[in-house]
Formats: structure tokens, sequence, C-alpha cells
């Protein structure tokens, strides 16, 4: 088995991250010195992983509705009970919402132990298993509760993406599209190693260079701001990956109007996002004044809205974007 192994550079926090088909049997030889482990997973995963040392499986739920601070308490009360300490550590199996919630329980147990990531879906294995991004969500929003919580170790296997139901695997589709401007380039001819492999490196080294999101990182949102404000409105129900995709396209939309990038950058964009099956246009049905309202209080606040665009510097955030730009770019992206 060939795997492909990068590091996750952070002073004195930096740990590898092993890329291949059957990685996860890889764990029991990798894991860092444990005298047991708590495996977290759901249900629906089914890869029983073998950490090499004493361990016990805890399920949490499925979906965002499980993403809460009562499911943080279970697990935390699940590992007092069996007595897990600080000798030990928690492995995360499945996909972000696993690698989020693991990784924020392993962030407050005992004030915080050691956390492994075997990363089951593309999303999680291109972006929520790397750079420490843990928590929660309270009824108010989405993960407005965590921890930036670095693992130990990250495995992984691509073999876990084979399987992956196709709406999955389009869910971290979104992502990989987003990689091409974040110095990726042309992503879609690579194997999936390659892909998944080439997106950890570039994300890795954007959280060496800024783990808490006060400049660089920020760049790694690129797509999410309209994109996470389609997720939001929920009944359109749209993937992560498709709300991304239409993100990114409003974006370059948004980019162009304010003459940081060209006409060609823009179709660029449109090739790219429609190349991976992902949607450039809104879904239908979505008025002008719910999109306000999605991206700001109303129509005076949309102004004060920090966009992330690309640019002759690279991909960046802009403020104090004019209204009417705004809703121009959301015109284009109408169907
Ligand atoms: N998912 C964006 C980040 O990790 O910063």
């Amino acid at each position: 088995m060939k795997l492909i192994t990068l590091e996750v550079p952070l002073a004195g926090r930096s740990y590898e991250v092993w890329i291949g088909e059957g990685a996860r049997h890889e764990l029991a030889r990798l894991l860092p010195t444990a005298r047991k482990a708590a495996v977290v997973t759901q249900p629906g995963i089914g890869y029983a992983v073998d950490p090499g040392v004493e361990h016990r499986v805890f399920h949490i739920g499925e979906g965002e509705g499980a993403k809460t601070l009562s499911t943080i308490e279970s697990l935390c009360r699940g590992f007092s009970r069996w007595g897990l300490s600080r000798a030990d550590c928690v492995v995360a199996v499945g996909g972000g919402m696993v690698t989020d919630v693991g990784g924020f329980a392993a962030a407050v147990y005992h004030r915080g132990i050691p956390v492994v990531h075997v990363a089951t879906t593309l999303l999680a294995q291109i972006d929520a298993a790397i750079g420490g991004k843990t928590g929660v969500n309270l009824p108010e929003g989405k993960n407005l509760v965590g921890a930036y919580w670095q693992p130990s170790l990250v495995i992984c296997d691509t073999e876990t993406l084979q399987s992956l139901p196709p709406r999955l695997y389009a869910s971290g589709l979104g992502e990989l599209a987003k990689y091409h401007w974040l110095g990726g380039g042309d992503l879609d001819h690579l194997t999936v190693e390659e892909q998944v492999a080439r997106c950890v490196e570039i994300k890795a080294a954007v959280v060496a260079a800024d783990e808490r999101e006060i400049g660089r990182r920020v760049a790694l949102n690129y797509g999410h701001t309209l994109g996470h404000a389609l997720e939001t409105a929920g009944s359109y129900d749209l993937l992560h990956g498709e709300a991304v995709g239409i993100g990114l396209v409003f974006a370059a939309e948004l980019a162009y109007r304010l003459g940081r990038i060209d006409a060609d950058e823009v179709a660029e964009h449109r090739r790219v996002v429609s190349g991976y099956g992902l949607p450039t246009r809104l879904p239908p049905g979505l008025g002008d004044d719910e999109l306000t309202a999605l991206l700001a209080r109303d129509k005076k606040a949309l102004e004060g809205v920090t966009f992330v665009l690309d640019g002759p510097d690279g991909v960046e955030p802009v403020t104090g974007v004019p209204g009417e730009l705004i809703e121009a770019s959301l015109e284009a992206v109408r169907e």
C-alpha cells in the first residue's frame, strides 16, 4: 500500500497527515502513545478501526441536529465512566460532523486530551479534519461554541470515498473547487489521492501561517459567504458543496464588478464549478428580499458584509462593497 505523508507544521504541535487507499489500517502503527482510545463515530459510518490499544466505541447521532453541547456532555460522561484519562486519546472516525464533535470533546475533556482523526468523507479529508477547528452548534447558529484543538495525527483513507453515497461525495466537491483559487490550479485531472494531498498541502500551509484565522486563513472561506447563507435557507435542500459552488461563481461575479478579475476568470469559475457537476446558479424561487436577509439584516447592512474575493493579490477579505454591485452579482447567478 503506497501512502502519501504530509505534515501540518505548527511549532511544537506539528502532525502528520497520511493519505491513501486503506490508510485506516495503519492506525495501530501510527497512533501516538496512549493507554486506551475512545473511538467516536456514527452507527452509519461502519468502519471498525483498530487503534492497537484497548478501545471502546462511542456513537453520536447523525446530522447537524446532533451537533450539540448535549452530545459533548454525553460523550464526556461516557469517557469518564469508562475511566478515560489524560494518558489516553480520542479517535474520531467519520466525516466533518464527527471530527468537529470528537475534536471538541477531546479539547474539553480533562481540559484537553489528544485526538486522532480518521477522515472518511471528501469534505473531512480536504477540509474539516485539517487545521484544528472543532465545535458544535447552538440553537442561535452553527459552530457557535468550539475550540482550536489540533489533532495529533490525521488519516485520510481514500478507500472510504469509493463507497461514499454520491450526495455525500458531492458535499466535498465545493471545497475541492475552492482550492483551484487557493494555489491548487487544475485539480480535476489528478487522481483522488493526489487531489486530497494537494488540498491538504495547501490547507496545511495556510493553517501554519495563521492558525487562529486572524488573517490569511479567512481565504479558506472562499465561496462560503453566500454558500453558508444558501445552506441556512434550508428549504432549498442544497448540499454544502452545491452551496459553495454557487457561492464561488457569485464571488467571481462580484470580484469582476469590482474590477478585481476579468471576464475570462469569471468564465473559469463557471467551468471549474460545473466541471465538478455542481450548480452555478441560485435555486429557482429564491426572492431578492430573502437573499438580502440571508446575507445581512437588511439592504443597508448588506454593505457591511465582508466578502472573500479573488483579485490581483489572490483571494482575500473585502469590505465596503456597494449594495448595487452585490445585487447585480446575485442577479448574475440567477436561473
Ligand atoms: N474550514 C475553514 C477552516 O478550516 O479554516
